[in-house]
């Protein structure tokens, strides 16, 4: 343990500093060829989110002799209907030689006064690759709950695909495809996922429809499946998608039950892929709970994982007098 790190408010004149740290860690965690490159190239956009979190006094900084160490940004937002604390992937970092100090000084620092607000669900998003910074949020008492994963369109996945049909959903498909929907995220609220997901108005579907986002497969006149494609139009502190990637997201994907395994799945993203190299996109994004068990195994194939959100949640009785 290092001694003689001072935690304190962060300055204006300490982002230049912190800048270089996060800079360091994402070359160090994030150097595949499926990741975005932007985030190290131009670090304005890095620059201005520090910034706002310094004048909402949500950034803290680690200090040992005078020099910035490391720091931390957090978001408050209410999370499934409780008050939470977020740090993003882009609002942390440390120098890499005193990591578990800064860290855990940092966030014994800030959680005493999340808890004293009587704020208990804690989450941070981690760069994956960070096996050290993993390690010390897991003793911490975290656990895994969202992964952050990108593709190269360019990436190929040839296979012999069989004979699916595969198409741009249409307005005739408004009906099938909002029951598709709905049974998806029947889905999503099962075991051991529990995901309670918002409810999709038909009007909604049709509004995904009319922007060409979404594929649909068929089984003949039967449509089983589909898949959600956009084109993200700004950056994103949270995710780190830029303008431009392709997301998939909203509804996400869904194969009926029945017709899994037969690479209706893989067929879907690889019509996904195309759409975006027409656009000369050249990264796709996708989220996923790690207790998605179809998720986490089917994105993983194809996918790279970048980021990973932890989550702990504080004995809720700490405040009772
Ligand atoms: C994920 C999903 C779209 C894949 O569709 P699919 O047509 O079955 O996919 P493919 O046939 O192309 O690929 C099969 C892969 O799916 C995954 N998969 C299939 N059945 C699985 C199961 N019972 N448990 C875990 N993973 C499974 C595996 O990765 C499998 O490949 P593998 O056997 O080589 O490991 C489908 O399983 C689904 O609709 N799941 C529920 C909805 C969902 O979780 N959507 C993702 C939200 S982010």
């Amino acid at each position: 343990m290092i001694r003689g790190i001072e935690i304190g408010n962060m300055q204006d004149t300490d982002i230049g500093e912190a800048k270089q740290i996060w800079v360091r860690q994402y070359e160090l965690h994030c150097n595949q060829k499926d990741f975005p490159t932007y985030w190290k190239e131009d670090t304005s956009l890095l620059e201005g989110f520090l910034s706002d979190k310094v004048k909402d006094e949500k950034a803290i900084v680690a200090k040992l002799g005078g020099k910035v160490v490391g720091f931390l940004a957090f978001d408050e937002f209410p999370f499934n209907g409780e008050d939470s604390v977020f740090c993003p992937a882009i609002g942390h970092s440390a120098v890499e030689e005193y990591k578990e100090s800064v860290y855990l000084e940092l966030y014994k620092s800030i959680s005493q006064k999340w808890v004293n607000r009587n704020i208990f669900n804690h989450m941070w998003t981690i760069f994956i690759n960070d096996e050290k910074l993993k390690k010390i949020l897991f003793d911490l008492g975290y656990g895994s709950y969202l992964i952050d994963a990108f593709t190269n369109c360019h990436n190929n996945y040839s296979r012999e695909l069989r004979n699916n049909d595969i198409r741009q959903a249409t307005i005739i498909d408004k009906e099938a495809l909002h029951s598709l929907v709905i049974e998806s995220n029947e889905y999503y609220a099962t075991a051991p996922l529990f995901l309670k997901r918002e409810e999709v108005s038909g009007e909604e579907i049709e509004e995904l429809i009319r922007k060409k986002n979404v594929l649909i497969a068929m089984d003949q006149e039967k449509p089983i499946g589909f898949l959600n494609i956009s084109i993200c139009n700004e950056n994103d502190f949270i995710n780190l998608t830029t303008e431009g990637n392709g997301l998939l997201d909203e509804i996400g994907i869904f194969i009926k039950p029945e017709y899994r395994n037969k690479d209706i799945g893989l067929g879907l993203l690889m019509k996904a892929m195309d759409y975006c190299k027409q656009l000369e996109t050249k990264y796709i994004h996708v989220d996923f709970e790690t207790a998605n068990l179809y998720a986490n195994k089917f994105w993983i194939k194809y996918f790279s994982p970048m980021l990973l959100s932890m989550r702990r949640t504080i004995n809720k009785n700490i405040n009772d007098k």
